[in-house]
């Protein structure tokens, strides 16, 4: 077998288009949605992970605001300057981006946002939405999985969804989320007995691991939907995903690629969250 790829970026494109079109609706009715995006420090990897989020709000018409502060920002400026997007009602969604130095309470800042303008989904409360089934933010990457299963009519009731990986942002909202599908779900992780033992019995498998070639041909079943989380460096500082591309791609029915593939999903899904988070004020 030789696998269908699930194409991220022409996902993308059709999911943003459909962002375009409803922003200029809402335009019309005197709402622009907003983003508001804050980074703290200098890392370089959130640096270019902001200026994408900005320039694909741009994109599809939103109004965002990007506010940069140094390392030795204070936790409670930081708080203060949330309270204050908080109250804004330009402001409808708020990202932090993560990592934050090491002197600021990550959590405490992620729970000051209003839920409301959650889109990251990061907030306890939109984390318990999801753990109890009701509506809510649904974390940006895992919402994208969700979305590259839906574009190729994949249901998931029934099937045995495995996820390689337990993160809060990645691993614990896709599993989830899968479960939400009505799949039946294993989550494996670093203390996982016999992965493969496990990963032969999926349907479809999520990793999301950030380790190269935790996935290989020998652990997937044929006809298997492999999902790609990974975003790593090779040895050559090519980027790769977790999955042993090549060999997995001779044994699934889909697949994901690194590049291309869940990457540019998440940008497009905090799009999407953004645009519902306006759509509700508006009403
Ligand atoms: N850091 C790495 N990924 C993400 C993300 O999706 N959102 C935020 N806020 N920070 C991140």
């Amino acid at each position: 077998m030789s696998a269908m790829l699930i194409n991220g970026v022409e996902l993308s494109k059709t999911i943003r288009s459909k962002v375009s079109l409803k922003t200029q609706e809402l335009k019309n009715k005197g709402i622009t949605p907003g983003l508001a995006v804050i980074i703290v420090g200098e890392n370089p990897a959130s640096q270019v992970y902001v200026r994408n989020k900005v320039k694909a709000c741009e994109e599809v018409g939103f109004f965002s605001s990007l506010d940069k502060y140094s390392s030795d920002i204070s936790e409670s400026e930081l708080l203060v300057h949330i309270e204050k997007l908080n109250l804004n009602p330009k402001i409808h969604g708020i990202l932090v981006q993560l990592p934050l130095p090491e002197h600021i309470n990550s959590s405490r800042v992620i729970e000051a946002i209003d839920p409301s303008k959650d889109v990251d989904g990061f907030h306890i409360s939109s984390a318990g939405a999801l753990v109890k089934g009701i509506p809510g933010f649904w974390p940006c990457t895992p919402f994208g999985c969700i979305k590259m299963l839906e574009s190729i009519n994949y249901d998931l009731k029934g099937k045995h969804a495995v996820v390689i990986g337990r993160s809060h942002i990645v691993g614990k909202p896709m599993a989830l989320m899968l479960l939400d599908k009505n799949a039946t779900v294993t989550i494996c992780h670093s203390a996982t007995v016999n992965l493969k033992a496990i990963t032969l019995q999926a349907d479809v498998i999520v990793a999301a691991v950030g380790k190269i070639n935790i996935l290989t041909k020998d652990m997937v079943k044929p006809g298997a939907v492999v999902l790609d989380v990974g975003m790593n460096r090779d040895s050559q500082g090519k980027l790769c995903g977790d999955v042993d591309f090549e060999g997995v791609s001779e044994i699934a029915s889909y697949i994901t690629p690194v590049p291309g593939g869940v990457g540019p999903m998440t940008i497009t899904m905090l799009l999407q969250n953004t645009l519902d988070s306006a759509e509700k004020n508006s009403n």
